[in-house]
């Protein structure tokens, strides 16, 4: 039961006052759009289209997984639609038509309405929602006898329609070729002179067809974004939905509404997300982990057992069994391997740590490749950086760096090697054998009496 998709996303988004287009704006992480567009994907459309105009050049580097049309001029969503009619010349069969400012449609009611449009005679099916509050939407008139009469926009209904609560979700079934050829004929004599898409309704009802109109179960799903407010509200219950999904898979959120997690991200049975966390992008997390209290991870690969307090981390891998925190910035391109430790004021950047290292605390590790069982200690710096270019670091097994050590890049530790605290390390230093770099004490005698 294969159908296609066009996604309707020419629009300005006046009401978002916003230079970027409205439906790059973000729903859990992701642009509205390409949640619509994975929606549709997933409920088994076999070809997707956009219809794009204002920042058409931002939305095509943005989105994926869709061809686009470009609607020069925006006059309204019936003319936006007829921009993609030579892209169907010759198909047959059911199109579904979305906005892309609708966020929240799910693919189950999706794959839902196409089954029901699929399974009727109707040449077109409008999906609709009842709506406490219904101001702004287009409503549903029906005849007399309960079938479709047509849809009216809020800026062209007088104050009996306006009680209508049953709205227009902006979703629709059609036969392709019905469509495309009935569309045409759609006027723009109307409050804001545009073409309207929902004007083809009662179009094709004239023409002899059945109109279908399929009542989504769930009002929530089929909100549509037109300001900030709205935008927020999407975001709350795409959150919410998220974290009802990852609970029933055995993920343990301690207070769901201070918590945020974005639409990809992944996380395994038995880890506990402690409040204020965010979990952002691609962020994969294995089992039985703790993560939080204030904790932000953007793209992390992290694996079982781990713990992370008030920290955050960005484009890097924890593997298991690692502790992390409090007061840890774990920068992108880190590695850092089974049972380390990282702890209280520690930055690391752009380096492996070896399995078993201890970073306990206040250290700045750039650019290093650290191995096994290496304990570094408290204030350690790798100079990395000359003013120009970066240089690594390499400190081998079962190293021990003493409290305060530079380790001026490019340097080697080797393995079983020692630095003495205090420490300036600019040679490098062989294996097993002990460096001082720093001045020999000297001790003045009785300095404090003479100085009186
Ligand atoms: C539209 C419907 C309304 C419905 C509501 C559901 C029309 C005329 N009205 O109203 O009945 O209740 O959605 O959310 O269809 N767009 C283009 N090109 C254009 C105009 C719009 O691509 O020339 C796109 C917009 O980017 C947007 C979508 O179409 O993604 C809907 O346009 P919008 O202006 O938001 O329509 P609404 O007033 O919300
Ligand atoms: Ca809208």
């Amino acid at each position: 039961m294969s159908f296609y998709t066009i996604t309707l996303a020419a629009g300005k988004g006046t009401r978002m006052k916003s230079k970027l287009p409205k439906v790059l704006h973000k729903v859990c992480g992701k642009p509205m759009l390409q949640l619509v567009i994975d929606s549709a994907k997933k409920a088994g459309s076999v070809r997707i289209i956009a219809i794009i105009g204002e920042g058409a050049e931002q939305v095509q580097q943005e989105i994926s997984d869709v061809e686009f049309v470009i609607q020069k001029e925006q006059l309204g969503t019936g003319h936006a639609v007829l921009s993609a009619k030579d892209k169907f010349a010759e198909s047959e069969g059911t199109v579904l038509i979305l906005c892309g400012d609708t966020p929240l449609l799910t693919d189950e009611l999706l794959k839902n309405f196409v089954d029901a449009h699929k399974n009727s005679t109707c040449a077109a099916t409008v999906m609709t929602a009842k709506m406490t509050e219904p101001t702004g939407y287009g409503r549903v008139v029906r005849e007399d006898d309960g079938t479709f009469k047509k849809i009216v926009e809020e800026k062209d209904a007088d104050d009996e329609t306006k009680k209508i609560n049953e709205i227009n979700a902006g979703v629709y079934c059609f036969d392709v070729q019905k469509l495309f050829g009935a569309l045409p004929q759609v006027k723009n004599d109307n409050a804001q002179g545009e073409y309207y898409l929902p004007d083809v309704l009662p179009i094709l009802k004239a023409a002899g067809e059945t109109i279908g109109v399929f009542e989504a179960p769930y009002a929530e799903e089929i909100v549509g974004i037109n300001n900030r407010e709205q935008l927020a509200a999407a975001n709350k219950s795409m959150r919410m939905r998220k974290e009802r999904e990852l609970m029933a898979n055995g993920v343990t959120i301690e207070d769901p509404n201070m918590t945020f997690i974005d639409i990809d991200v992944e996380i395994g049975q038995d880890t506990i997300i402690k409040p204020n966390t965010y979990l952002e992008g691609k962020t994969k997390i294995g089992s039985n982990c703790v993560i939080g209290p204030d904790v932000r991870m953007v793209n992390m690969i992290v694996g079982d057992r781990v713990e992370v307090q008030y920290s955050y981390c960005h484009d890097a891998e924890i593997s298991n069994n690692v502790t992390v925190g409090p007061y840890v910035h774990i920068r992108p391109g880190t590695k850092i391997q089974e049972k380390v430790k990282v702890g209280n004021f520690v930055e690391i950047k752009n380096s492996n740590i070896g399995k078993g290292t201890k970073l306990p605390h206040l250290q700045y590790i750039g650019d290093s490749d650290v191995g096994e069982n290496v304990n570094i200690g408290c204030g350690t710096v790798t100079c990395n950086y000359d003013g120009k270019n970066k240089h690594r670091t390499k400190i081998e097994d079962n190293a021990f760096i003493g409290c305060n050590t530079n380790l001026v890049a490019p340097v080697t530790v080797g393995e079983g090697a020692y630095t003495a605290a205090g420490s300036t390390i600019t040679k490098d230093v062989p294996k097993n054998n002990l460096a001082i770099a720093r001045a020999r004490q000297t001790n003045i005698d009785n300095w404090n009496d003479k100085r009186k």
